[in-house]
């Protein structure tokens, strides 16, 4: 196989969502369509639904599971599809983020009784940045939810983005008859716990035909036929460019416990899905098709094995084709690295691979050579741009309540920060260990880790802080004297950088008007 059939072949995405929209059984369902596992109830969720410690050490020891199910490889109708996983707790909000740099279109789930929801918003926000084209599932059609059309504009207004319905419902909850593919003419009749085949499927190219009568009602064959009027009026075919494009998100409504409604979308996303894009670097775009192989790393998780302290890293292909056992150039560090064990995660079994290509995902065996955002390419000097490293929002100083363990203390926090869940910081001018999060349950998660893997124990006091800021100026005698006037302010990153720590949006402000010499930056990707 040529390798550009090798990329039209491939379809990476992610499905995001809020909490309990129901990722989780969508993703089952897919895999069960792709042949990646036989039953349902196989996959579980890495979910947290309680904000408890107990909940976050029950899924480590599941945490086999949730490596496997970070990257999830399958076949459908002969396209090659890898679905990266999301964690969906607001939390764990980076993770999430970092991984939608790693992927060419989303599916994002809408519970049809929620509506939209926060963390909806956030992801949203960034996919739009990002300009990556978006599928819209609205579930539990099964449940009462918001009229249709309410909801409709409810998600076009919240999420600011132009709607396509690809299939129409027949009511909701206990009425829910089913839905109409509006792209290939046919109704779908709701059934629960349908196999998802063609079964239910009934072509009907006119909606004047008296068939549907029969199997609706003339009641709801009537609003069937007026809301296909109107949405034809309304919508029109669908542009592919313009999904494409993000300008417009294909709509489809289903119930993914019942698999109802997903075959349908699934069928449409291997036929309109972008294959492999190409992406920005530091020097120039890197596409796809070219020959040399490259790939940035996007998540860094820890193994479950507590004998080996090793760890996966997860890269991306973006170009060339990967090879085991081959040298590649680890930009950030210059050297030469290779691999003898990659993984791909074929049907959720880890299995090493021989190759793999843009759009793949490839675990490596990692033994703190690699951070978020790293690259590897055949010798050419460049890095993937556009990884986000969040300004951290919870500051907490951490404290060593067992001074025997300090080495193993600080190797800990040095390769627990390196997977990008949290950052670490350093008080300038002194030792104070400082770490900084987007949310609280992370420090609960360090904290047991520490113990678990490093056999340290911490204790975590609050600091005052809310923001960091990386900070440079081109007159170093003016940075110099900002750092000596504000040293309780001041902390370098991991790598040495200077960050200052605001106490409020108050206190930056002025200190951003105070000192105009200063630049006060909000990510560290500045210093790459
Ligand atoms: P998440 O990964 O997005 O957090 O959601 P998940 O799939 O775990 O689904 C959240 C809950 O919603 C689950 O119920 C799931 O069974 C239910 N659900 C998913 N799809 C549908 C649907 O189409 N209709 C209805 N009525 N419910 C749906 P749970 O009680 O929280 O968990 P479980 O005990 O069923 O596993």
């Amino acid at each position: 196989m040529k390798n550009t059939d090798h990329i039209n072949n491939r379809r990476t995405f992610a499905i995001i969502s809020h909490p309990d929209a129901g990722k989780t059984t969508l993703t089952e369902k897919f895999l069960l369509f792709g042949g990646a596992i036989q039953v349902a109830g196989a996959v579980k969720s890495n979910k947290i639904k309680k904000f408890a410690t107990s909940d976050f050490m029950e899924i480590e020891r599941q945490r086999g599971i949730s490596v496997a199910t970070s990257v999830m490889s399958f076949e459908y109708r002969e396209i090659l599809i890898n679905l990266l996983d999301t964690p969906g707790h607001k939390d764990f909000a980076e993770d999430t983020f970092r991984t939608l740099t790693a992927v060419d279109s989303v599916i994002l789930v809408v519970d049809s009784v929620n509506g939209v929801e926060e963390q909806t918003r956030r992801l949203m926000e960034v996919c739009r940045m990002r300009e990556t084209p978006v599928i819209v599932f609205v579930n539990k059609m099964d449940r009462d939810g918001k009229n249709r059309f309410d909801l409709l504009e409810e998600i076009e207004n919240e999420l600011s983005i132009h709607l396509h319905p690809m299939t129409w419902p027949i009511n909701s909850g206990k009425d829910f008859k089913g839905v109409y593919n509006l792209h290939d003419k046919n109704l779908l009749l709701f059934s629960a716990h349908t196999k998802g085949d063609e079964e239910g499927e009934l072509p009907i190219s006119d909606l004047e035909e008296k068939i549907l009568d029969q199997k609706l009602g003339e009641k709801d064959a009537s609003m069937l036929r007026e809301d296909v009027e109107l949405i034809a009026g309304v919508y029109g075919d669908l542009n592919k460019a313009d999904y494409l494009s993000a300008k417009v998100a294909p709509v489809f409504f289903g119930s993914a416990i019942n698999n109802f409604g997903v075959k349908e979308m699934l069928d449409t996303f291997i036929r309109i899905a972008p294959v492999p894009q190409c992406r920005p670097t530091s020097i120039r775009e890197v596409c796809p098709t070219e020959n040399k192989f490259s790939g940035f790393v996007f998540k860094i998780h820890a193994n479950l094995d507590p004998r080996h302290r090793d760890r996966i890293a997860f890269l991306r292909v973006c170009s060339g084709k990967f090879e085991r056992n081959k040298y590649y150039h680890h930009v950030r560090i210059d050297k030469d690295v290779r691999f003898s064990n990659p993984y791909s995660f074929m049907a959720r079994e880890k299995t090493v691979l021989e190759d793999a290509y843009p759009g793949d995902v490839v675990g490596l065996f990692d033994t703190g050579n690699f951070k978020i955002g790293d690259t590897l390419t055949e010798g050419e000097d460049f890095f993937f741009t556009g990884i986000p490293s969040f300004s951290p929002e919870i500051f907490k100083e951490v404290q060593n309540k067992d001074p025997m363990k300090t080495k193993q203390l600080e190797k800990g926090l040095l390769q627990l920060t390196d997977e990008g869940v949290a950052q670490l910081f350093t008080q300038f001018g002194g030792n104070k260990k400082i770490i900084g999060c987007v949310g609280e349950l992370q420090f609960e998660v360090i904290q047991y880790r520490l113990l678990h893997e490093y056999g340290a124990s911490v204790q975590f006091n609050s600091l005052p802080f809310f923001k960091a800021c990386w900070i440079t100026s081109k007159d170093p005698k003016k940075l110099d004297e900002f750092i000596k006037f504000k040293s309780a302010n001041i902390a370098l990153d991991k790598d040495g950088h200077l960050v200052y720590l605001a106490q409020s949006e108050w206190f930056l402000n002025t200190e951003r008007q105070n000192n105009p010499d200063i630049e006060f930056h909000f990510t560290s990707e500045i210093h790459k």
